[in-house]
């Protein structure tokens, strides 16, 4: 469903033209005067509909720390609940570049749903940004020049946690996930990682996407008594299992570890069984920086609400948009230039300043965090600038 949240750019047009005091002018003359029209294509229900509104809540941020606008153009936004369900993701981007026409398309979580928006992203050459989801492919096999993302790829977190663990003497892990695209990349990364380090993943399990019926899985685990257990979850599914993980009695006895989105922006829900997990992830609450420490004090007054990595990723990916429209002032026609823009800006984030990588992925410190209360604190930095190996991409 889409809903267009101000008038219409044809009424727009009637009304300008009556403005002006003349009954129709020219297309061009108000090419620069028109809407930029952003398309929100984000989850707002289901399992990760908090993780859409942390990003639809930082793109606005950002957007209004610009002064409401991008290249000096105001905004129309065009907003569809994808419900992190791949099988609507093409018809549903679809409609947002054909029908309603956005000049830039903005999503999505679920590294499913982002395989339809990169398909018809790279078949319309319309401009999109991704705030969040992983899919090593949207930078990989698939990289185009007008796709773009500001959070990470699924290897990305999960990699440096391997030789974490390793360097603590865990030598036998077993290795969790919802079973699609997302995990399994996320368990491959850590994999990666864990078995050049020395280590041994013993066995993989999963169980399928939304599901939350952790239960036999956590006896199975009790059973093989491995020295930790990595994990890929987020949003409501991270609260389950850390809940369920307690109440089999595996805290304390067996470590719990994964990408950090499993203590993300859950942190008021889940209470103390999170307490003392540990995770890897290229953001964490307290990172001591002025700009860290603005945005969070902005977000929380802005929204009445603790911000998270996706709320950062969603500021970012207006950040880069706000970048890209500056140097082009507003004139989403000259697209080598608005490209070359976002390709070369340096993002002051609140997660640290990064750079994109050739295929258009951040370059960025990936932290180790413990929960500490209400925090997922920094305790160090596990891997100074990674970058995605970026597979199967022939740009740059
Ligand atoms: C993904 O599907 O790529 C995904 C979803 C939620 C996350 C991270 C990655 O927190």
């Amino acid at each position: 469903m889409t809903k267009n949240q101000t008038f219409g750019r044809r009424e727009f047009l009637k009304t300008a033209a009556a403005a002006a005091g003349v009954a129709s002018l020219p297309n061009f003359a108000f090419a620069q005067g028109a809407k930029i029209r952003v398309g929100l294509m984000l989850p707002y229900t289901g399992i990760y509909a908090q993780l859409g509104v942390a990003i639809t809540n930082g793109f606005k941020l950002a957007v209004t720390e610009n002064g409401g606008k991008l290249g000096g153009r105001e905004i129309e936004y065009f907003t569809v609940d994808d419900e992190s369900d791949p099988s609507k993701a093409t018809d549903n981007a679809n409609k947002l570049v054909t029908r309603d026409k956005v000049d830039v398309l903005i999503g999505t979580v679920h590294s499913g749903v982002e395989m339809g928006i990169v398909k018809i992203a790279r078949e319309s050459g319309v401009l999109h940004i991704n705030p969040n989801a992983g899919a090593a492919a949207a930078t990989g096999a698939l990289c185009a020049p007008n796709i773009f993302r500001t959070s990470f790829t699924n290897w990305q977190p999960a990699y440096p946690m391997g030789k974490v663990l390793a360097d603590r003497g865990i030598k036998r892990v077993v290795t969790l996930t919802h079973k699609y695209a997302a995990g399994d990349e996320a368990i491959e990364g850590f994999k990666e990682g864990f078995t050049k380090a020395g280590g041994t993943v013993v066995k993989e399990l999963s169980l399928p996407f939304p599901s939350e019926e952790f239960q036999s899985l956590l006896t199975e685990i009790a059973s093989i008594k491995p020295d930790a257990v990595f994990v890929f979850f987020a949003g409501s599914a991270g609260i389950k299992l850390i809940k369920d993980w307690k109440a089999a009695g595996l805290k304390g006895k067996i470590g719990l570890y994964g990408s950090g989105f499993l203590t993300d922006g859950i942190l008021e829900a889940v209470g103390d069984a999170a307490e003392g997990i540990e995770t890897t992830l290229h953001y964490g609450d307290g990172i001591e920086t002025p700009k860290n420490k603005t945005f969070r004090l902005n977000y929380a007054k802005t929204f009445k609400l603790q911000p998270d990595v996706y709320a950062v990723q969603g500021y970012d990916a207006g950040q880069l948009l706000v970048a890209g429209l500056k140097a082009v002032k507003g004139d989403m026609n000259k697209k080598k230039e608005l490209i070359t823009a976002m390709e070369t800006a340096k993002i002051d984030s609140p997660r640290g300043v990064w750079t994109m990588s050739k295929a258009h992925n951040p370059i960025q410190d990936i932290y180790l965090r413990k929960v500490v209360g209400k925090e997922n604190k920094v305790m160090g930095v596990a891997h100074k600038a990674l970058a995605d190996p970026a597979r199967g991409c022939k740009m740059g």
